[in-house]
């Protein structure tokens, strides 16, 4: 960004010593590089433009060097401090910290869920795949979110797990849909926590959050809701006998789906 700056800066200086065509030139930059900033000052104006412009058309230019000096002073010094923080408050680090915690256990449960399902006297293969294949997305999205703490300039601070279950049969709805339900109401709260992390952005202005839920998170929170709903419609009509078997083999044969 300092180099850019620094470019438009000599470009206005080549301009200074320029004839007058120069000042149709300083007109064209001027917009580019000027900002409400109070770092604008108009003094210096003069010694930017050409020598036969006595009052420039808009009086006022950018002047890098002086602006980034404060900037400058703010470059911690400190080694445990981090030194690409800017504008990341404490309450959106929290809570991203937090938001790390939900995928950890939704994560957990489903590879609860994968165990199970795998067991020899269960053996419902497909949905062992499934819970596995979703488990290890949760924990991606565990990291990605740690990678943006640490791209931010947070700290990753780990909390503890909750125990999961490990028996996921229900004497009515049998095991398949149970399970399902289960996934299902946890994506819902994972989508609740989600719009909490963003209303959270929100509130501190911190645009660059908002923006990273919305294009990483968001929208394929609620496309997990919508397939793990159809799954449990399904579940529904099959009962609990044969066509539990023929669900699974559905989920078997199908790619790259995960809760
Ligand atoms: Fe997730
Ligand atoms: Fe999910």
């Amino acid at each position: 960004m300092l180099l850019r700056t620094a470019s438009s800066f000599s470009l206005l200086n080549l301009n200074a010593n320029a004839n007058a065509n120069a000042n149709a030139n300083a007109d064209h930059v001027l917009p580019l590089i000027n900002s409400s900033s109070s770092a604008i000052r108009c003094s210096r104006a003069k010694s930017f433009v050409p020598s036969a412009t006595k009052d420039p058309v808009t009086g006022v230019v950018f002047e890098p060097f002086e602006e980034v000096k404060k900037e400058l002073d703010l470059v911690p010094t400190l080694p445990e401090a981090s030194l690409a923080r800017q504008k990341y408050t404490h309450e959106c680090e929290a809570v991203i910290n937090e938001q790390i915690n939900v995928e950890y256990n939704v994560s957990y449960v489903y590879h609860a869920m994968f165990a199970y399902f795998d067991r020899d006297n269960v053996a419902l293969k497909g949905l062992a795949k499934f819970f596995k294949e979703s488990s290890e997305e949760e924990r991606e999205h565990a990291e990605k979110l740690m990678e943006y703490q640490n791209k931010r300039g947070g700290k990753v601070k780990l909390q503890s797990i909750v125990l999961p279950f490990s028996e996921f049969d229900h004497e009515e709805k049998g095991d398949a849909l149970y399970a399902m339900e289960l996934a299902l109401s946890l994506e819902k709260l994972t989508n609740e926590k989600l719009l909490k992390l963003h209303s959270v952005a929100s509130e501190n202005n911190d645009v660059q959050l908002t923006d990273f839920i919305e294009s990483e998170f968001l929208g394929e929170q609620v496309e997990a809701i919508k397939k793990i709903s159809e799954y449990v419609a399904q579940l529904r009509r099959v009962g609990k006998g044969h066509g539990v078997w023929h669900f699974d083999q559905m989920l078997l044969h199908e790619e790259g789906v995960t809760a």
